[in-house]
């Protein structure tokens, strides 16, 4: 076979097709899109330039020294020294979006005061004094690429571009006579003091945002261990994508099992994010999230509960007894007198959450068994139940954790096997609709109370918060504080 240009060129778009392919199934949907808006950046401006003007505060400026000329006279010397900076002034500062890009911090019009001494010397003649100064009109003009490391999903930041101007540099000596002297090479101070500035300032930039900002990035989770079963990977899928808006973090949002981790059978839906601006941060999160953490739970064989007597209410003429139970189907009591009843419960299948604006509907397939507890406690099966109902879901916040709390609708019963002979199910109902919401619900609800991690980095409190749930996620908002 000729190896001719032809077969060369399929061979190419075989490859090209292969590098689209990866391409395409490389673009998943998130589970979450986190969103920060211009009020959320106002804010990290607000709380980063404190930071920043701290870092510049700590800026060490060298003594210098030269030599300044009088008429007739020659050359002197002088020298400026313990020089120390006793005052940032950042009047106004802003964080804005570069779409496609990233964010650019720019601070206009701020200042620095300077004081330190002098110390002036021609022939045997030497005088010294003190000196402050202001460097005036700095602007600084930023550039910040956040990013993500693609093996870890971990977002990165950093400074991409760093340019800063002084407009000008004052000196005010005070109390000296020999004001004139200064006047011979305030000059040559000011030039150095403004080079020397001109280059600290990007400098700290920099390392202020590879030592402070980074760092702070990387108190944002990855990922979280929820128990002993499942994780939640809140890994980036992208670097964080710039519009003219909003900065959207479009996070991985899945339970994982901590055992074996599969990839789940179904995909996370296209989020359609209202575009509101009233809030500082935005979670959407999808029922794609809450479906993987049923699917990891009910595949790992622990969405199970055992019933006992001793979880129904004390007051409840109702007790977990054969002879109870021999009231409804006369069977159970003949063939077990005197005996406790227990029941346990596990789900069938993966629960399945639907959300949309008319709020959260789980619809869980749930197997009941019914035994009865032998004298020597060995159980003894009565009988199997299919049982339905429709849950609707309270979802809410506490403190940084997502919270739920479920309320049931009415149950239906099904019998799929009877150790005791036939007998209508429909005869339980009652029993049914006492037991799940008296023992069963409290149960769920108070590990659902404990609540699942959201994905927020460290010294963040929540407030104002929002909590919206429109077609196939929840749209969480709120403003932040950090302290
Ligand atoms: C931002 O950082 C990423 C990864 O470090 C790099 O590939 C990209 O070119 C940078 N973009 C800009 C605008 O600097
Ligand atoms: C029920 O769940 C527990 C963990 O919560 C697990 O250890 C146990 O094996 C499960 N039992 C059944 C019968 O599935
Ligand atoms: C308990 O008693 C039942 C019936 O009396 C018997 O069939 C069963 O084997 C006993 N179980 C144990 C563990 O002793
Ligand atoms: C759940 O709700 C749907 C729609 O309202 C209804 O058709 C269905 O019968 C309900 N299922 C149960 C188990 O109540």
């Amino acid at each position: 076979m000729a190896r001719g240009p032809d077969s060369m060129l399929s061979w190419a778009t075989l490859v090209v097709l292969a590098a689209l392919g990866t391409a395409v199934t490389a673009t998943t949907n998130p589970g979450i899109v986190a969103r920060i808006t211009q009020k959320g950046l106002d804010y990290a401006c607000e709380q980063g330039v404190a930071a920043l003007q701290k870092e510049l505060q700590k800026i060490e400026i060298p003594s210098f020294s030269g030599s300044f000329k009088i008429k007739h006279l020659g050359k002197g010397e002088y020298s400026f020294y313990s020089i120390s900076i006793r005052e940032v002034q950042f009047p106004s500062s802003q964080l804005k979006l570069v779409p496609n890009e990233g964010l650019q911090l720019s601070v206009t019009n701020a200042n620095i005061k300077i004081s330190g001494k002098w110390k002036a010397r021609k022939n045997f003649f030497k005088t010294s004094g003190n000196i402050d100064l202001k460097v005036e009109g700095i602007s600084i003009s930023a550039g910040l690429n956040l990013s993500c490391d693609p093996t870890s999903g971990q977002s990165t930041v950093t400074c991409s571009s760093c340019s800063n101007h002084i407009d000008r540099v004052d000196v005010h000596v005070s109390g000296s006579s020999l004001g004139w002297l200064i006047q011979l090479f305030h000059k040559k101070i000011e030039n150095s003091l403004r080079d020397t500035m001109s280059s600290k300032i990007c400098q700290v930039v920099t390392s202020a945002v590879s030592s402070k900002l980074e760092p702070y990035f990387q108190t944002l989770p990855v990922t979280a261990k929820i128990d002993d079963v499942a994780g939640i990977d809140y890994s980036l899928l992208a670097p964080p994508a710039a519009t003219a808006e909003t900065l959207d973090g479009h996070l991985k949002g899945e339970f994982f099992s901590l055992a074996h981790r599969s990839p789940p059978p179904f995909a996370p839906p296209v989020l359609t994010i209202p575009a509101d601006h009233d809030h500082m941060v935005y979670l959407a999160i999808s029922d794609y999230f809450f479906n993987t953490a049923g699917l990891v739970y009910q595949q790992a064989g622990v969405l199970n509960l055992t019933v006992k007597d001793d979880m129904i209410p004390k007051e409840s003429k109702f007790r977990l007894t054969t002879k109870s139970f021999g009231t409804l189907v006369p069977q159970v009591a003949k063939m077990f007198p005197d005996m406790m009843v227990q029941l346990l419960l596990w789900a069938s299948a993966p629960p399945h959450l639907t959300v949309s604006p008319a709020g959260l509907a789980l619809t869980p397939a749930v197997e009941v068994q019914v035994f009865a507890v032998l004298p020597n406690s060995s159980l003894a099966p009565l009988f199997l139940l299919d049982m339905s109902t429709n849950i609707s879901v309270e979802v809410g916040v506490k403190s940084d954790m997502l919270v739920g709390e479920l309320s049931l609708d009415e149950l239906l019963l099904k019998l799929k096997h009877s150790d005791v002979g036939p007998f209508s199910v429909d005869l339980l109902q009652a029993i049914m609709n006492y037991v799940v919401p008296s023992a069963v619900l409290p149960k769920v609800n108070e590990r659902l109370q404990r609540g699942f991690p959201l994905p927020l980095p460290a010294h963040i409190q929540l407030f104002n918060l929002l909590l919206q749930s429109h077609q196939d996620f929840l749209l969480f908002g709120a403003d932040i504080h950090y302290s």
